[in-house]
């Protein structure tokens, strides 16, 4: 895929990663799992700036904010050898400290290199904060939805796994439980996103997965979640009751009126 001009970032970013795999030799697992998942966020986030007819310059800057938006993980997991913020650090500040002091973006004009970090900054925030700047805003909005989208991948594939061969960090080490707290799944059916201080198993942490439909932002994205079959295989891996039944039926038509246009 093209790269848009970005061979130079394409080319830090491996050998950047490759130094977190050595320093992790013993446990690189959860590093090449961050890898694939910045790939991925990348080809989605390209392909819904081809979506949105963005032009050329605009695409490079969605290529290199969609590879590097989690640049921060490698060097928090290698430090803390967690992917939990609240535990080590938030890794949105820290990925955007990190391509600062390698001037890894230094191609593009000071502008640009801002609209970057500060998408970046606003990745993993729990409501987007509004920015004044339309072109700051479209690329926020953008990498949380491809985010969002790969993310649904890497835990669909995980609970494909058995229980034995997943690797905790997908489930922000949670532990297990039989059901899901009435808090979390208040949040979901008030259509809002579940607080984090409500998620205290993983089947918590599976219903903020789901009430994140409630924050995509384009249409292409709805469209994706419906025709990748997220919401049902999400369904699966949660206890198979009524209230959880009818927050997966309403979550539904929700993306279902969206994908449509409405
Ligand atoms: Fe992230």
């Amino acid at each position: 895929m093209n790269s848009y001009g970005n061979d130079d970032i394409h080319a830090w970013f491996g050998r950047y990663t490759r130094h977190h795999m050595l320093i992790n030799s013993t446990d690189r697992y959860p590093v090449s799992l961050k890898i694939v998942h910045c790939q991925r966020v990348r080809r989605e986030a390209l392909t819904l700036g081809r979506d949105l007819a963005l032009d050329t310059r605009d695409l490079g800057i969605t290529d290199a904010a969609g590879l590097l938006h989690d640049i921060g993980r490698f060097p928090q997991y290698s430090t803390h050898k967690t992917f939990v913020d609240s535990v080590s650090v938030n890794h949105a500040e820290l990925g955007a400290r990190v391509l600062k002091e390698n001037l890894v973006l230094r191609k593009f004009s000071q502008r640009e290199q801002e609209r970057i970090l500060t998408a970046i900054r606003y990745h993993n925030r729990a409501v987007l904060p509004a920015d004044r700047d339309r072109k700051v805003h479209l690329l926020s909005r953008m990498l949380r939805d491809a985010d969002k989208l790969d993310i649904w991948r890497v835990f669909t594939e995980h609970n494909k796994l058995s229980k034995d061969a997943r690797n905790n960090t997908v489930d922000q080490d949670l532990p297990d439980g039989d059901s899901c707290s009435e808090k979390a799944l208040a949040d979901i059916m008030a259509r809002k996103l579940v607080d984090y201080r409500h998620i205290v198993s993983k089947n918590d942490f599976a219903l903020m997965r789901l009430a994140w439909v409630y924050d995509v932002n384009f249409t292409h994205t709805f469209r994706e979640i419906l025709a990748r079959n997220y919401l049902q295989t999400l369904h699966l891996t949660l206890p198979q009751n009524d209230k959880i039944k009818v927050a997966f039926e309403a979550a539904l038509t929700y993306v279902e009126q969206r994908a449509a246009g409405l």
